[in-house]
């Protein structure tokens, strides 16, 4: 899927977030520094800024999510925007009404910005094309495909935990790379910051085919892929998701790829160990990792507070400066 064109103004600056592939070191660079600028935000007592004032943003979630819509939530108010939350499984979708006339009558309602949520792959990017020009459209989840601000929340917490240089790192993603529209999104972030090592780690049903070719190195082993590593992101058991006997069972999985204190000392001493979140304990992780010293877990969603804003906020953009944003 080519989402490249669509989602960058011809001056340069952002219009969608529909995907991480395709784009530019310097405008994910920009979305972590503006991220920056927004994360002292969220740690104050009066957690708003004015940038999106009058603005109506929609939350349009076709599946469920409880961080992901949250988050987005509390940062559209910490912009100053107005929210309305759609579930569209409860609405109008049961009644029979096409995504397209769905759209249209919630942009009569002159909304600025939409935050989607499906479980078809190419969602996001299909209501991109459809939308008026000052409508900007941000992914927050198509099927298998993508999930472009789980990716930057990641990369903001890499980037908080071991510095901004990408180039000496090793991370190393482990789990259900097949189902995973983090992963994907996570590998051409980590690509595009120039990561030293990007490593796979999953059993062989749980690899997509020809994924070397984006430059990551699969490992089988779970040990073999920790070995010194400074970054483990642990991904989900897509289980909704799966179709027929991909696995053994969950209890076989844990003992072959289920993070345990003991594999994580392979890793260097100073390893950072993330999930996107939902976790399942004693499935990819034990709750001795999960809530460990080295687990960073609950400050990924902290910051996909301030990752949202940095989002919502370039998109959106008219003129803002600098000062704008720190004000
Ligand atoms: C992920 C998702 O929904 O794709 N979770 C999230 O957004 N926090 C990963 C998952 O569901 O496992």
């Amino acid at each position: 899927m080519n989402t490249a064109g669509i989602q960058v103004r011809a001056d340069g600056r952002l219009r969608h977030f529909l995907s991480t592939e395709g784009l530019t070191r310097e405008l994910l660079t920009e979305v972590l520094d503006t991220a920056e600028s927004f994360a002292g935000v969220t740690e104050q007592t009066v957690k708003k800024v004015p940038l999106l004032r009058g603005k109506t943003i929609v939350n349009l979630f076709f599946e469920a999510s409880t961080r992901t819509r949250t988050t987005f939530e509390l940062a559209a108010k910490r912009l100053s925007a107005d929210v309305l939350n759609i579930n569209v499984t409860a609405s109008s979708a049961v009644k029979g009404e096409t995504l397209l006339d769905t759209l249209r009558n919630l942009q009569a309602m002159h909304v600025d910005m939409f935050i989607v949520r499906h479980t078809d792959s190419g969602t996001a990017h299909f209501i991109a094309r459809h939308v008026q020009p000052h409508v900007s459209v941000i992914n927050a989840g198509d099927g298998r495909h993508a999930h472009p601000t789980q990716a930057m929340l990641d990369m903001f917490t890499i980037r908080r935990e071991k510095g901004a240089d990408f180039g000496r790192l090793t991370v190393a993603i482990v789990g259900d790379i097949a189902h995973s529209r983090v992963a994907r999104s996570q590998i051409h972030a980590l690509n595009l910051l120039n990561t030293g090592d990007v490593r796979i780690v999953a059993p062989r049903t749980l690899i997509p085919s020809h994924i070397e070719s984006l430059g990551v190195r699969v490992f089988h082993d779970l040990r073999e892929g920790l070995r010194d590593a400074d970054v483990v992101i642990m991904l989900r058991l897509q289980r909704e998701r799966m179709l027929g006997a991909l696995l053994p069972g969950e209890h076989e999985y844990y003992q072959l790829y289920g993070l345990t204190e003991e594999k994580l000392s392979i890793a260097r001493p100073d390893v950072t160990v993330m999930h996107p979140g939902p976790i399942n304990r004693g499935v990819e992780m034990d709750s001795r990792v999960a809530d460990g010293p080295r687990s960073v877990i609950l400050q990924q969603v902290t910051y996909g507070i301030a990752v949202r804003m940095a989002v919502m906020s370039m998109a959106m953009q008219e003129n803002h400066t600098a000062q704008d944003i720190h004000a």
